[in-house]
């Protein structure tokens, strides 16, 4: 069986009512028999919808030692990305600061990949937007195709829908093609972990499951789930004083934005999540659900297990959760993974955490703390 080739569809606009996500969209719609042919993955990226702001992490992007949320989040998703297609407008003459910036927040995980550009704009059709950021990503390391797109908007925009006819559509299904070829073959060079679809949590279930990182668009969906899967800890604990049970659409919006969460589903349904963040030396792991369906065939455990490796790589002493005192399922998965009770967390729920054997990049001859 051929494996699933993932390519980040970025579209690099920022500004209300952009067309960005509309070339998106029809870069989508024109590539969807290559896309299944090939078994290639879209996870489209609105750089509006991610709101990353700029660059504020303390140490360089090449040191990978990342302190914020909405890095690691940004992180894991590009990192999980066999190739990238950027689809930018021109502004100035040149690229949008958001699609710089974007790029300038990370580092390994670009290197190596392919990238195909897709511009758009009035008569210079994005070439210089395009110009521009074949340099930087020039820097990056990342391998660029000769088959990029050009759209003048006037002959592809039709009121909010951008269709510029059966020729480009042609070019956008070869180009694809083109960057799962120079894709496959460079995939060995990547360099970032890769928090991957595929094992440990998809490999035994075949190719309907898919693992990817959460964005906004995920939120509703998971509201549903959460308060599906927490209406059995709330019978389990006896009491409706959960916060996962009792909170809104924006609640879990919010929170989104502050961890790296993943969603796994099965043919497009989701089924499960998990979230986690890093505080002080902790990574803190949380909301890992599993739809009451399709429980005991081991996606929980799975999920947790993606969860703890998407760790920093440095700096991390303790894995930590939290569950119901009285949810015996979760306890007995925590325990299996090598956690142990802590002490309570709040009246009704226990905290757990598992020591990391030697901090990476801790000194191991160094004091015992
Ligand atoms: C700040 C700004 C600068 C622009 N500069 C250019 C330009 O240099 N060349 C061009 O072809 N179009 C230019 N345009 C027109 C854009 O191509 C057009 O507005 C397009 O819809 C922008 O993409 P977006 O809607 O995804 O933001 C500019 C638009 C904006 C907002």
């Amino acid at each position: 069986m051929s494996q699933t080739f993932s390519v980040l569809l970025l579209s690099a606009s920022t500004r209300p009512n952009r067309i960005g996500p509309a070339v998106a969209d029809w870069f989508r719609r024109a590539t969807r028999d290559t896309a299944a042919d090939l078994h290639i993955d879209l996870d489209p990226v609105d750089l509006g919808d991610l709101a990353l702001p700029m660059l504020d992490e303390p140490a360089e992007p090449s040191e990978g030692d990342y302190q914020h949320p909405h890095t690691l989040a940004w992180s894991a998703r590009v990192a999980a990305a066999d190739a990238i297609v950027v689809v930018t407008p021109e502004y100035n003459g040149g690229m949008p600061a958001a699609l710089k910036n974007a790029l300038d927040y990370l580092y390994d995980e670009w290197a190596f990949k392919p990238v195909l550009f897709v511009g758009y704009g009035n008569t210079s059709a994005g070439t210089r937007s395009v110009q521009m950021a074949r340099q930087v990503t020039t820097a990056l390391r990342m391998v660029p195709t000769g088959a990029d797109l050009f759209l003048r908007l006037a002959d592809s925009r039709f009121g909010d829908t951008v269709a510029p006819g059966a020729a480009f559509d042609r070019r956008a299904a070869t180009a694809l093609a083109e960057l799962h070829r120079i894709g496959t073959a460079v995939r060995p060079l990547t360099l970032a972990r890769r928090p991957a679809p595929s094992a440990p949590v998809a490999s035994p279930f075949g190719r309907e499951l898919w693992l990817h990182p959460a964005g906004p668009r995920d939120a509703a969906e998971l509201l549903v789930l959460q308060r599906c899967c927490w209406v059995d800890e709330a019978i389990a604990n006896a009491t409706l004083e959960l916060g996962a049970l009792r909170e809104s659409l924006d609640d879990v919006t919010a929170w989104l934005a502050e961890w790296s969460t993943w969603c796994l589903r099965r043919n497009g349904r989701l089924i499960g999540a998990v979230r986690a963040r890093r505080v002080g030396d902790s990574w803190l792991i949380g909301r890992l659900m599993v739809a009451p369906d399709q429980r005991g065939r081991g996606l929980g455990r799975a999920l947790l297990r993606h969860a703890e490796a998407a760790a920093p790589a440095s700096g991390i002493g303790t894995l930590t959760l939290s569950t119901g005192r009285d949810s015996t399922d979760n306890l007995r998965l925590y325990r299996s993974s090598g956690y142990r009770e802590s002490g309570p967390d709040g009246p009704l729920a226990v905290r757990l955490v598992k020591r990391v054997a030697v901090p990476v990049g801790a000194d191991p001859s160094g004091p015992a703390r």
